[in-house]
């Protein structure tokens, strides 16, 4: 049985009449830049997520490149963010001269761990970047009284986490300064292309990434400040605004994939259940913890990837793949060991838990789509390689 990681065609085949309307009305009315469904995809987003504000932009790498330079990050400033996520989070940073400073993560969410943010504040420092990675809530609380003791700005790096809420109830994305949202089409809600959205609360902020988003230009031709082409496609603000009313059945489909793996793999007596567990050699299969939060938790874990941690995680993942199971590795390199950042000379040592996480993580498929065969067939894979080698 094939498992792709990712099957994006039922969704389009799901919606192929509405989305091949909404592009024919663009195509038509051959407004592609800043045409009426920008405004429209802006308020709608705005809506479901319960902020004032949001504005349409080229990608999540340019939310968060964006973001940072509205709230003014210079050469020279420090910006704190987890050493553990996707390049672009610290990428931005370094673009813009300043210093990435990274943090470990959490053993059990794999999320910038506050307890350690504080010591790594300086006269320098301006933000915070927290990511709420593979779709669920960074521990917002400590961030943001740190923020507000150390006058820092919060971006959130909401890539992977639309729709996810914090335990507060609140949508990731509104508790920060700005939150950066990425549509490339792997997303819970994707395009057909790159895409992403920052928002905010802050009617100053709003304004400045406005203008930012068009190269600084108020009015037209007349530049106060220096932003970017970071402009969203007309075309790709069309399709998102047809895929946006099903987003959240589809994260409840992603969620209920997630309750079942946790219940074949604790039913194949291959995974651990409780508590905060770290890895060790009688836990095989840890799996993320969300899955354990009762209902009416408001952590809402939208499950943009599913996570396991295992050992002898690269076998694992050749065997899977024979057997035509796509799963990946998010992420092989934490930042402090790459070699672009290699100039920060980062003490190793310091990040044990993204050290971990880099080496055991495994993505299996969780899109809305599957079936409880397909996840059936992956947990009896994973079965049967540690059967052969754990006995
Ligand atoms: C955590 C995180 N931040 C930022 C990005 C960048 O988004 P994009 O690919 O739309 O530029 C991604 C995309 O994968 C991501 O996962």
């Amino acid at each position: 049985m094939k498992v792709p990681l990712l099957d994006l065609k039922p969704q389009y085949q799901l919606l192929k009449k509405e989305i091949d309307e909404a592009v024919q009305r663009v195509i038509e009315s051959q407004y592609f830049i800043m045409g009426p469904d920008i405004a429209l995809l802006e308020s709608e987003i705005a809506r479901y997520l319960n902020c004032k504000y949001a504005v349409g932009v080229s990608s999540g790498t340019d939310a968060l490149l964006l973001a940072l330079m509205a709230v003014n990050i210079k050469p020279e400033d420090e910006v704190i963010v987890p050493t553990y996520s996707f390049f672009a989070t610290a990428g931005v940073v370094a673009r813009l001269n300043a210093k990435p400073v990274f943090v470990d993560v959490d053993p059990v969410t794999f999320n910038i761990d506050p307890a350690l943010v504080e010591s790594k504040i300086t006269s320098k420092t301006k933000a915070i970047i927290p990511v709420h990675l593979y779709g669920q809530s960074a521990e917002m609380d400590s961030l943001t009284a740190l923020a507000e003791k150390y006058k820092l700005r919060i971006i959130e790096d909401c890539a992977q986490a639309i729709g996810a809420q914090y335990k507060d109830g609140r949508f990731v994305g509104t508790i920060g300064d700005i939150g950066c949202f990425s549509f490339f089409p792997s997303k819970n809600l994707g395009g057909f292309g790159d895409g992403g959205i920052v928002t905010t609360n802050n009617e100053e902020l709003y304004h400045t990434l406005k203008i930012m988003r068009v190269h600084g230009m108020e009015p037209k031709y007349y530049h106060k400040v220096i932003g970017g082409n970071f402009r969203l496609d007309s075309l790709q603000a069309a399709v998102l605004r047809v895929k946006l009313p099903h987003l959240d059945s589809w994260s409840a489909k992603r969620r209920e994939n997630a309750a079942a793996y946790t219940k074949y793999l604790t039913g194949a007596g291959l995974a651990e259940t409780e508590g905060n567990i770290l890895f060790d050699a009688k836990n095989k299969v840890l799996l993320p913890k969300a899955v354990f939060q009762g209902t009416g938790h408001k952590n809402y874990h939208i499950f943009n990837q599913y996570i396991i941690r295992v050992q002898k995680r690269d076998s694992i993942l050749d065997f899977l793949r024979k057997k035509e199971i796509g799963c990946e590795i998010y992420y092989p390199v934490p930042f402090h060991r790459q070699e672009c950042f290699s100039y920060l000379k980062n003490n190793d040592g310091e990040f044990p838990n993204s050290n971990f996480a880099s080496e055991n993580s495994l993505a299996l498929p969780i899109y809305p789509e599957l079936s409880d065969e397909q996840i059936k067939y992956v947990v009896d894979s994973i079965s049967e390689f540690m059967k052969v080698k754990f006995g």
